[in-house]
C-alpha cells in the first residue's frame, strides 16, 4: 500500500488555503481538517456563554465542556464541524466570530486544547490540515508543507465576495479591516505566531487560477508520497 503523509497548509487569512486543502484531500483520498474552524467554534462557545477568555480558570473550565467533532456531509461534500453535537459549520463564518477569533486564538489554554486534538487527528497520517501553525507547531515533522500568500487586494476581494453572498449588508471596508486585524494578531502573538516553516514551500497564488494552484501542489504531493 502507498505510504500516507501529512500535508500542512499555513498562511495569511483568505489566501485560499481551505480551497487548496479540500481539493488536495479529495484528489488523494485524504482527510481534510480546517483547524481554523476549531478556533472559531471555541470562540462561538465563549461568546454564547459570556466566557471571559482573559481569565485562565474560567477559560480552562469552559474548555472542559467543549467537544469538537467533524462529520462528513454527503450533500455539501465536505467535512463539517460540530460543537457539542451541534453543526456550527455555517454559524462560525459570521463576522461576529471573525472579529474575536484571533484574540481567542492567542490564549495558551485554547491553543493547547486545539493542538492536542489536531495531533490526535493526524496520528494516522493521510491528512491535509490548514491553519496558521500547522507546519511549525502541530506537525513540525510533516512530509509536505505549504505556506500560502496572495496580494492583499486580491484576498480582500475574494473574502468580500464570499461574505457578501451570505450578508449583503457587509462592506469592503469591514472585510478589509477584519483581515488586516487578524493577520496582525495572528503573526504577532506570543505563542505559535504565523510563520513560514523553514522547510515549507511558498505558494503565492496572486496570479494563479484555482486549477493551476492545484496542479502545482498535486504534482509535489504525488512526488513526496512516492518517496515517503
Ligand atoms: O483559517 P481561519 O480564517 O478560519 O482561522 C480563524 C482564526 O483562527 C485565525 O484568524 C487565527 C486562528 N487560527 C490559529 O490561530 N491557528 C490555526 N492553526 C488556525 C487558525
Amino acid at each position: 500500500m502507498m505510504q500516507k503523509i501529512i500535508i500542512t497548509i499555513d498562511g495569511w487569512s483568505s489566501c485560499g488555503k481551505s480551497t487548496l486543502a479540500k481539493q488536495l484531500a479529495k484528489e488523494l483520498s485524504y482527510v481534510y481538517i480546517d483547524s481554523g474552524s476549531m478556533y472559531r467554534a471555541i470562540t462561538l462557545y465563549f461568546l454564547r456563554y459570556h466566557i471571559d477568555w482573559t481569565d485562565e480558570l474560567q477559560t480552562k473550565s469552559a474548555l472542559e465542556n467543549i467537544e469538537l467533532t467533524f462529520q462528513y456531509n454527503e450533500k455539501s461534500k465536505q467535512s463539517e464541524i460540530y460543537l457539542n453535537g451541534e453543526n456550527v459549520e455555517y454559524l462560525i463564518r459570521d463576522l461576529v466570530v471573525a472579529e474575536k477569533v484571533s484574540e481567542v486564538a492567542t490564549i495558551s489554554a485554547v491553543r493547547d486544547f486545539a493542538v492536542a486534538q489536531q495531533q490526535r487527528m493526524g496520528a494516522a497520517k493521510g491528512i491535509v490540515m490548514d491553519g496558521r501553525d500547522i507546519g511549525t507547531t502541530v506537525f513540525p515533522n510533516a512530509e509536505l508543507k505549504f505556506f500560502m500568500t496572495a496580494d492583499n487586494s486580491i484576498r480582500v476581494g475574494r473574502r468580500f465576495k464570499e461574505m457578501f453572498e451570505k450578508n449583503p449588508n457587509i462592506t469592503v471596508e469591514e472585510v478589509k479591516a477584519n483581515l488586516e486585524m487578524r493577520d496582525y494578531i495572528d503573526s504577532n502573538r506570543a505563542i505559535s505566531p504565523l510563520r513560514k516553516a523553514s522547510d515549507a514551500i511558498e505558494l503565492d497564488n496572486t496570479h494563479l487560477s484555482i486549477e493551476e494552484q492545484l496542479t502545482f501542489a498535486l504534482s509535489i504531493a504525488t512526488e513526496r508520497i512516492n518517496f515517503a
